[in-house]
């Protein structure tokens, strides 16, 4: 059985850049990745993924939102996660059930023990090894990410555009969930330079490798 390792975090905060950095420094060591992202990583995902941010889509209700970020997340953890796990693979995974209990419980208000019976539903019960929380403060992030699209990278998505009270409430979230379970959470500040961010993410997986292969 490989690693599943997943990340999260608010927008900005560099996720995509340390996730490819990872799987080139997990790569150099000879190990097997595999990277991925949510919603989307499979062709349905992706059909999926566009419905879900498409910026028309303003009519949609949080529960219409919820179950298509569950379907998004079955077909990927079917389709993709559970076979590169049992080939003994790392996968690495941009956002994964934290997110929905993050942006559509503490963020849009849903309820916090349904959205975990419905994530478990969807995932048939697959857990990460380890997720890594790359913390930003809110402003920061939109900011870093409106910057990011004047140089024409990433999309300005259905989420970004909910107010600043909305991703405080999911960088509150953010931080329950991960004081609730210590051992699987890193909270790493990605208010620093990419290396430095970079540095705290390889020492946190580097233990989780040296038990795979004892
Ligand atoms: P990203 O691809 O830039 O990370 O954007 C994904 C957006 O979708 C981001 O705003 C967070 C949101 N999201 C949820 O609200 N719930 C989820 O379950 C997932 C996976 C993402």
């Amino acid at each position: 059985m490989g690693l599943f390792i997943t990340f999260e975090g608010p927008e900005g905060s560099g996720k995509t850049t340390q996730i490819q950095r990872l799987a080139d420094r997990l790569r150099q060591a000879g190990q097997p990745v595999l990277t991925t992202r949510e919603p989307g990583g499979t062709a349905i995902g992706d059909q999926i993924r566009a419905v879900l941010h498409d910026l028309r889509n303003r009519a949609m209700d949080p529960r219409t939102e919820v179950l298509l970020y569950a379907a998004s997340r079955a077909q990927l953890v079917a389709e993709v996660i559970r076979p590169a796990l049992a080939r003994g693979t790392i996968v690495l995974c941009d956002r994964y059930t934290d997110s929905t209990l993050a942006y559509q419980g503490y963020g849009r208000g849903l309820d916090l023990e349904t959205l975990r019976r419905m994530m478990d539903f969807a995932t048939g019960g697959l857990k990460p090894h380890l997720t890594l929380y790359l913390d930003l403060p809110v402003e920061k992030g939109l900011a870093r990410k409106r910057e990011a699209l004047q140089r024409g990278e990433g999309e300005w998505n259905r989420l970004d555009q909910e107010d600043v009270a909305f991703h405080q409430r999911v960088r509150a979230g953010y931080h329950a969930l991960a004081a609730a379970e210590p051992g699987r959470w890193r909270v790493l500040d990605a208010d620093r330079p990419i290396e430095a961010v970079q540095t705290d993410i390889w020492k946190a997986v580097v233990p989780l490798l040296e038990r795979e292969t004892a």
